[in-house]
């Protein structure tokens, strides 16, 4: 029975090394998979930020010869990928496959004549004496937004409004071409900051990277310290320190950051121009163009924003409606001056997006989950903590459920209006991280900042605008309840007869040129009104529809 005993202890602590083991190895393959999931936007981003270090820009003449043109490129390693495209001058964007390609195409490189002040950086010129011929023009890659009046010709052309939605999206958001200039812009200006901090990084955040990017939208870019701004951690140990310049405050060290990046950027930044800093804004920037990209860039040192960022791209992710509904509500209020690219009492888009992802969260069922939720489903390498506040969400895609709601775009296009029609702005604040209604601490429109809690992020939205912004929404509502124009009119040039769909909501001046008649009736009464006549209508429809039910 002893020999029993040892046998029944050698399999149990068998058993329990093999339950060990599993446990390790699950524990591993968890740890992987997140990983790797986790890493899946940041990783994206790594990747393109790389390959943006092996490229270089270059302003073309009209005309030349691209495959001597690259035959000369490949003097210097292989040239891994190409484009041009055409921003006041024909630019190139060459990306080589090894770094070391660029170091030697810049031995080679020649610094004009003149007085130049010597900053060699990876934007050059290509000089292309006439006698090399044959000279011929390149073909272009287009990275302007398509014009209004060929966006609502190729909406129209469309059968429902669903279809109207993922074209708009289709014709607007970045193509691959302008992401690849947008992170060489920002690693060029890299090549500038490193010269005071060699590990920082510029990173693009913003509609860059969070799915919602516009051709021809600006280019956010945070400067990421990397590593150089440890804070005070107390150490019991001897250790080194470096010497350092103190600031007064944090503000005040982003503040000369920022200052001596912008004096550096105008005075030797090759391509940069029009610089303009704002120290004294909440989260204090540096406004600048960069001429060969034809960009308007911010430059902050806020890293919230990169969060902010990778929570709307990640929401992108989730269910396919929410990037076509996002781009048609972006485009809607832009066009109707709900939203403008200057600062000022009116909503942003950060502001707008919230709105579309609180209203999404609403539907029932639910199509997007809240942040409260994402937050519960995060693993250990999701933690992440920036100033004290906990901006931890899940990245695995693959933990969060499918949403089983099957709305068309059009139905939540419609809602959406209604829903906002129809908010009780008084009362309630807008905040994507809760389940329940929360009531607003203060008078404004309340939109609460996903990471900072205590912050308003539409703080700025006067009473008017958020007026303007209620009635055009119950304008809309009334439009395509009352109005016969969700659908087009049948006929065998449909986008000739009259505003239709999403078309027939945007404002006027959008769509008369391209349709001769007019036969939509314009509301003369005031909207609100209208569209409360419309919701006792809707009501009363509702209560006989019951009534005839229960008899
Ligand atoms: P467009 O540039 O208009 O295409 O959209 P965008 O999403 O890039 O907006 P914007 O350039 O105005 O802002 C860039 C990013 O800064 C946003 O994506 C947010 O992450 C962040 N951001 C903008 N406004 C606010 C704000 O009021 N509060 C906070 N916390 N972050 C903001
Ligand atoms: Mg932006």
């Amino acid at each position: 029975s002893l020999e029993r005993f040892g046998r029944v202890q050698a399999l149990q602590t068998q058993r329990k090394f093999a339950s060990t083991l599993t446990a390790i190895k699950d524990e591993t393959e968890t740890a992987n998979t997140e990983a790797k999931q986790c890493s899946t936007f940041q990783s994206m981003q790594e990747e393109r930020r790389e390959r943006a270090e092996r490229s270089v820009l270059i302003s073309c003449p009209p005309k030349f010869n691209e495959s001597k043109f690259l035959k000369l490129l490949s003097t210097h390693g292989t040239v891994k990928k190409y484009f041009f495209y055409h921003n006041s001058t024909t630019n190139a964007v060459v990306e080589f496959s090894s770094r070391n390609s660029i170091a030697s195409l810049m031995e080679s490189t020649r610094l004009p004549s003149g007085s130049s002040i010597p900053f060699k950086s990876r934007l050059m010129s290509l000089k292309w004496p006439d006698t090399q011929s044959p000279l011929r023009k390149v073909k272009l890659q287009d990275l302007t937004p398509p014009t209004p009046l060929d966006t609502i010709k190729k909406l129209s052309k469309k059968n429902s409004i669903d279809e109207q939605l993922q074209c708009l999206m289709d014709i607007y958001q970045l193509t691959e071409e302008s992401i690849s200039l947008r992170y060489l812009v920002c690693s060029l200006l890299g090549d500038l900051a490193g010269v005071y901090f060699p590990q920082s990084v510029i990173r693009p955040f913003g509609s860059t990277v969070n799915g919602l990017g516009r051709l021809g939208c600006d280019l956010d870019m945070i400067l990421d310290l990397n590593g150089t701004y440890e804070g005070s951690q107390k150490r019991s140990s001897p250790h080194l320190e470096y010497q350092v310049k103190m600031a007064l405050s944090e503000r005040a060290m982003v503040q000369t950051i920022l200052s001596v990046i912008a004096r550096c950027l105008e005075k030797f930044g090759p391509g940069f121009g029009g610089v303009e800093s704002i120290p004294h804004a909440r989260c204090p920037i540096v406004r600048f163009s960069h001429e060969t990209s034809g960009l308007s860039c911010d430059l902050t040192l806020n890293t919230f924003g990169m969060k902010s960022s990778e929570l709307l791209f990640l929401y992108g992710q989730l269910d396919p409606r929410v990037r076509p509904l996002l781009f048609a509500v972006r485009f809607w209020a832009q066009n109707h001056g709900i939203t403008k690219v200057v600062p000022g009492a009116w909503i942003t888009n950060f502001s707008l997006t919230l709105m579309v992802l609180f209203f999404l969260q609403r539907r029932t069922p639910a199509i997007l989950p809240t942040l409260n939720q994402l937050k519960d489903l995060a693993g250990p390498l999701d933690k992440c903590v920036i100033m004290n506040n906990d901006c931890t969400f899940v990245s695995d895609l693959s933990k969060i459920s499918m949403n089983n709601n099957t709305e068309t775009l059009e139905t939540l296009l419609l809602e959406f209006f209604e829903f906002y029609a129809t908010f009780d702005f008084k009362n309630l604040s807008i905040d994507i991280r809760e389940e329940k209604p929360q009531f607003k601490p203060e008078a404004n429109l309340f939109i609460r900042n996903p990471f900072e809690e205590d912050l308003n992020v539409s703080k700025n939205v006067n009473e008017k605008q958020l007026s303007n912004f209620v009635t055009l929404c119950q304008k809309c509502a009334w439009i395509s309840q009352t109005q016969n124009v969700l659908k087009p009119l049948s006929g065998s040039v449909k986008e000739f007869n009259s505003p239709w769909g999403f078309v027939a909501l945007l404002p006027e001046h959008m769509y008369t040129p391209v349709f001769a008649t007019l036969k939509r009736k314009k509301p003369s009464v005031n909207i609100t009104d209208l569209f409360k006549t419309l919701k006792l209508t809707k009501k009363t429809d509702a209560n006989e529809g019951e009534s005839v039910v229960a008899d």
